[in-house]
């Protein structure tokens, strides 16, 4: 299975039962990671004499929880803390005596008492010996536990067991737990769709103290890609240089100049379903950058300056070819005659979406919180929508997605 990054930022925690199965939490683990998750993982006491605490510590990267008691652990990773911080519960392997104790609400070991404080999705992968499973106390177990919906379920699946039986009770196939867990932690409009948004500005140097820049802080490229992300997609940003932003969640590349916005924007586009271009990039770069600091004379100074790669148009060129186009989205930072010069914007580049704002009016555009836009589509659609910067995100997504049920 190729991973796509859908599950960039989702905080998945596995607890781990004691059974044979759970030394397969490792390639569960590797293959979460893969698709972008954040995992934490806490185990049973018998659970560590079939893995250790060590080997899921290193893949997961982070604490393994393995003593509700430990007053040490509690301080920075304790069972609340793990409640609170996890998208998603995985309950892996489940064992017959997971699954009875969860069933009758204890909270005694570090899987239980974490998940018995959860709110959210729990995924229960069951595996044992296929007596136990078919035991009328774990069949009664798993059927009071399968009456509540925000218990779901992925497999036992038939086979040869571990002990050489043959019958229900093998782990479900990896890939199969993935997907299970992709469709719990990604949720909404966007599930399943892959984002690319350029934000903030760039700098194009004229030596080694200075350069050419814009204001821009990132803010409305960065809450586009916010509310994408918490709609479902997977996100990547390409940022210019900014700071202080929540960039929780999303896979942010980091560059200066337009050139290298354009190389990484070039090298992340295949596959992606909505391309949007909200960095304020600068349309000029000097001709030639001095390696050494410029010393002032006394006359005045000329820079030559050349045009820079436009790289909203090189994405709509790129597609323009091809059977299978992103939504181009674009903005339009105007001062005057804002819907013509947006309009415009919307044919030359062949987008589908342009978001044109008014630089100049109080409360919108370049470094304020809020923001005032018209939303114009290539099918002749029209909102205006104001706000704070991710409210009027959200607006303009509605906006982009319903173009994109009529047009697609
Ligand atoms: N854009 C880009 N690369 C550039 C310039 C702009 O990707 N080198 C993108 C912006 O991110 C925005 C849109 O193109 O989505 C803005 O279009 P553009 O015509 O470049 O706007 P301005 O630079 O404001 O154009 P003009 O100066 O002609 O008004």
């Amino acid at each position: 299975m190729q991973p796509h990054g859908y599950l960039m930022g989702r905080r998945i925690a596995i607890g781990v039962g004691g059974g044979i199965a759970a030394y397969k939490v490792c390639d569960l683990i590797r293959m979460l990671r893969k698709e972008g998750a954040q995992v934490r993982v806490a185990m049973t006491e018998s659970a560590s004499q079939f893995v250790t605490a060590l080997t899921l510590q290193s893949l997961s990267g982070e604490p393994v929880f393995t003593d509700s008691f430990d007053v040490q652990q509690d301080k920075g990773f304790g069972h609340l803390h793990l409640a609170r911080w996890a998208d998603v519960f995985v309950v892996a392997p489940a064992t017959a005596d997971l699954l009875a104790r969860i069933r009758s609400g204890m909270g005694n070991d570090a899987v239980t008492t974490p998940l018995l404080a959860f709110r959210g999705p729990v995924l229960f992968a069951p595996a044992m010996n296929t007596a136990m499973w078919e035991d009328p106390r774990t069949v009664s177990n798993v059927k009071a536990l399968k009456a509540e919906s925000r218990y779901h379920w992925v497999g036992p699946e038939s086979g040869v067991l571990a002990d050489g039986d043959v019958g229900p009770g093998r782990l479900a196939e990896l890939p199969a737990i993935v997907e299970a867990i992709n469709r719990l932690a990604v949720t909404g409009p966007l599930a399943g769709e892959r984002v690319l948004v350029t934000a903030g500005p760039t700098r194009e140097a004229i030596d080694p103290v200075r350069f050419i820049s814009n204001p821009s802080t990132g803010k409305m490229g960065v809450a586009m890609a916010q509310v994408a992300r918490a709609q479902g997609a997977a996100v990547t940003v390409v940022l210019g240089p900014t700071q202080g932003l929540e960039l929780d969640g999303l896979h942010v590349i980091d560059v200066n100049t337009a050139d290298q916005m354009r190389d990484a924007v070039m090298r992340s586009i295949e596959g992606i379903d909505y391309f949007v271009a909200a960095a304020a990039v600068s349309d000029w770069k000097p001709s030639k950058v001095s390696p050494q600091k410029q010393k002032k004379g006394e006359g005045p100074e000329v820079l030559t300056l050349e045009r820079t790669p436009d790289v909203l148009q090189g994405v709509s060129d790129h597609f323009q070819t091809q059977a299978r186009k992103p939504m181009l989205i674009g903005f339009a930072a105007e001062t005057h005659d804002i819907e013509v010069y947006a309009k415009l914007k919307l044919a030359k580049k062949r987008l589908d979406v342009v978001v044109a704002n008014d630089v100049t009016s109080t409360n919108a555009g370049f470094q304020a919180e809020t923001n005032r836009v018209v939303v114009l589509t290539v099918t002749g659609g029209r909102i205006e929508a104001s706000g704070t910067k991710r409210e009027v995100a959200a607006q303009i997504w509605n906006m982009i997605t319903h173009l994109k049920g009529a047009v697609r």
